[in-house]
């Protein structure tokens, strides 16, 4: 990486693993008494979906969990961070339990401890269960109290074996996507909306943590998305644009749980739509969490635009290699990312729980091989940022990559494939690409091949 010529080095005990989401991997969505999510029915609704493709089936992980696991085995990982299906737990999400959803994450832990490999559940990415979409899904306030129902459910089954939860998986993605945009589901298109559940998704948080801090034992966090914003020009204009951006993205979230206050200028991003929330939800919101998650791809570079709804930025395309999502490829963004969070929030303790891209693989070598050269880059000069970060200070412990398998990217489909694992989805068979390769060996030394040693 440009400017980086220091050693790379990891602590010792730092967590290495790969990640996934139970939407995007699981397939059988309604199998064992689960209920529909949110997905089941964005995908069911015309023109959504690249392909037409949706999660039935997908990665067949719910049926072949075991293999999952042994393969994670053989790619050394320490960690596996997964999502909960909370329909699968809930089929309406609050009320009746259905203990075979339950059990199948109980077994899959037992599996997972059993090689050794520390699981890192996820609460919610993204599958909210249908039926509280019925009442009103993250705009109803009582999703706070569904969602604390819901989290202490699981936590009295897992809590004995799981020793680090996250609450939401990037919960601007679910509002701008959601609610926002309309991109994700449930599809709306509101800037009176975005607001509202982007407040309950962090009340939701809130009050997830607060349960787990009266009866669980270990640690608890969140996961945010960050893509560090950086102004075009150094012109008035420009830098309140970058400004806007950021604290629509970055800051929107993190802000409140760590300082209690939303960011000044979400006010003049959602003018008459920015509601005033009670000081006792930002005391809820305000937990102490024990540690943060991050994601991150990309960077943007920013620029005033008035016509950008409603934030009136834009970004501005760059002359580099972009992934096959059409993300910039920025290694040092993620050192920025790392080092504005140790400053802004007093350094807590991060894990970076996604960094990856999707590049297009090309086909099989006659020895089988999948030789993924891009993303064997992608993750060297990641990798090198991360090792950056830590020399200068933060309080780095872990990296996941993103993702264990190729598998269904939302609603781009199946085109888009992130995995250092390849899935053919015709017959499920599982090939580990020269990334997977790469990055065990990146396990194994502690990220010393990352010298060329
Ligand atoms: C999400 C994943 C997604 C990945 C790549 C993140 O926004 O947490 O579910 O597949 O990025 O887009």
């Amino acid at each position: 990486m440009p400017g980086i010529t220091r050693r790379v080095r990891f602590p010792a005990n730092f967590l290495w693993g790969a990640a996934t989401s139970a939407y995007q991997i699981e397939g059988s969505p309604l199998a064992d008494g689960a209920g529909p999510s949110i997905w089941q029915r964005f995908t069911r609704t015309p023109g959504m979906m690249a392909n037409g493709d949706t999660g039935d089936v997908a990665c067949d992980h719910y049926r072949r969990w075991k293999d999952d696991v042994a393969l994670m085995k053989r790619l050394g990982l320490r960690a596996y961070r997964f999502s909960i299906a909370w329909a699968r737990v809930l089929p309406e999400g609050r009320g009746r339990v259905n203990a075979k959803g339950l059990d199948f994450y109980s077994r899959l832990v037992d599996e997972l401890l059993r090689n050794d490999i520390v699981p890192l559940p996820t609460l919610f990415h993204w599958d909210l269960p249908a039926a509280l979409d019925d009442r009103g899904g993250w705009l109803n306030p009582d999703i706070a109290d569904w969602f604390a129902d819901y989290a202490n459910l699981v936590y009295a089954k897992l809590d004995d074996r799981v020793r680090q939860w996250a609450t939401l998986n990037e919960p601007w993605v679910v509002t701008d996507g959601g609610y926002l945009h309309g991109a994700l589901a449930p599809g709306h298109r509101s800037k009176f909306e975005a607001p509202i559940a982007a407040h309950h998704l962090l009340r939701a948080h809130g009050a997830a943590v607060q349960a787990y801090h009266a009866n669980g034992k270990h640690r608890i966090g969140i996961v945010v998305n960050i893509e560090p914003k950086y102004s075009a020009t150094q012109g008035a204009e420009d830098l309140a644009a970058t400004k806007r951006a950021e604290a629509y993205m970055n800051r929107q979230y993190l802000d409140p749980v760590f300082l209690g206050a939303y960011p000044e200028e979400l006010r003049e991003i959602f003018d008459e739509a920015w509601p005033a929330w009670p000081d006792a939800d930002m005391a809820l919101i305000r937990q102490p969490i024990d540690w943060l998650g991050v994601n991150y791809y990309t960077r943007n570079v920013t620029r005033f635009d008035a016509n950008a709804y409603p934030l009136r930025a834009a970004p501005v395309k760059q002359d580099a290699t972009c992934t096959e999502t059409g993300w910039e490829v920025f290694a040092q963004g993620l050192t920025d990312t790392l080092t504005w969070i140790k400053q802004r929030y007093g350094n807590p303790p991060v894990y970076v729980t996604e960094n990856g891209a999707a590049f297009y693989d090309p086909p099989r070598a006659a020895d089988g091989r999948i030789d993924d050269p891009l993303r064997v880059d992608y993750f060297k000069t990641h990798l090198a940022a991360v090792s950056e970060a830590i020399a200068q200070g933060c309080d780095v412990r872990g990296y996941m990559a993103w993702s264990l398998l190729d598998n269904l990217e939302w609603s781009l489909g199946f085109a888009k494939r992130f995995g250092i694992v390849h899935v053919d989805f015709a017959t499920q068979v599982r090939t580990i690409k020269n990334s997977g390769k790469f990055y065990a060996d990146v396990i194994a030394t502690n990220g010393d091949v990352l010298n060329g040693a």
